[in-house]
């Protein structure tokens, strides 16, 4: 682990106290409700109708592993780094009695065989943890079997731009679209970098693992709005998420070499 993920497990590490400290409140909204959102929702039905093996990559409070299986999915394995997030999601299942399995693991380089996944599911705050996103995606497609999917449901590479000002939509004069990252200072803070990565570098990184693209879509809502804040930026007219599916050929061809 470099030195820059191990900054950045520590800073996850602190930041999934967050879990813990509000463990019964995320245990009463995972037995009473779905953390799908509407857009996910509407991508995943088809896919979940068929009772997937998922691995979720980055798993975190793990409330999407509850509604996944809600939803349909036969069982979710949830890799995240942070000990602290997935001991307390782990301890979540198992009180909610869902099948859900924690791993513990710095990705990419899940711990799990190839081709173990029918869908591999992340987002919400995961890509940008990636400095080496063609090794993420060789990683996700390693782990699909064929014809399995891989759907990811982001934050848009825009939103480090968009100031949260309530007033109008203004883009951060520190911010570029084209830097390669950025020094965190929201949530999980304490000097985590997160990593840019453009539109066109995420889906160019899933077609270079061999994956097939079927769908991609931008949206204007966030997935997170932070307690008190209402950015004029969330309004609806910029870009603040997008979906990506993807699919494993039915028959898997060796994973893509990186372009030099
Ligand atoms: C914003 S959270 C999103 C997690 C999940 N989608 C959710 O909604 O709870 C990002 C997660 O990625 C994990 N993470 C960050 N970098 C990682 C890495 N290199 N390997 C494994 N997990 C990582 C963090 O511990 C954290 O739980």
């Amino acid at each position: 682990m470099d030195r820059r993920t191990r900054h950045n497990r520590a800073a996850w590490e602190t930041a999934s106290q967050k879990h813990v400290r509000e463990y019964q409140e995320l245990l009463d909204e995972a037995r009473d409700g779905s953390s799908l959102v509407a857009r996910e929702e509407e991508l995943l039905r088809p896919l979940l109708a068929s009772a997937p093996t998922v691995v979720h990559l980055q798993s975190g409070h793990g409330l999407d592993d509850v509604a996944l299986v809600t939803a349909g999915a036969r069982r979710v394995v949830g890799i995240d780094f942070s000990e602290v997030a997935a001991t307390a999601a782990q301890r979540r299942a198992d009180e909610l009695d869902v099948a859900c399995r924690y791993l513990i693991a710095a990705l990419p380089g899940a711990p799990l065989r190839d081709g173990c996944a029918d869908l591999v599911y992340t987002g919400k705050g995961a890509l940008i943890w990636m400095p080496d996103l063609g090794a993420w995606a060789r990683d996700a497609a390693r782990l699909l079997r064929p014809s399995g999917h891989l759907f990811v449901y982001e934050s848009h590479p825009m939103v480090p731009l968009w100031a949260w000002d309530p007033d109008e939509p203004r883009i951060r004069p520190d911010r570029s679209y084209f830097a390669r990252g950025h020094v965190n200072d929201t949530f999980p803070a304490n000097g985590a970098t997160e990593w840019q990565a453009t539109l066109g570098e995420i889906i160019n990184a899933v077609i270079s693992a061999g994956l097939q693209i079927l769908h991609v879509a931008e949206y204007p809502e966030p997935f997170w709005r932070p307690g008190g804040v209402d950015a004029a930026a969330w309004r609806g007219q910029l870009p603040n998420t997008f979906a990506l599916l993807a699919r494993q050929p039915p028959t898997a061809p060796p994973t893509a070499a990186p372009p030099r």
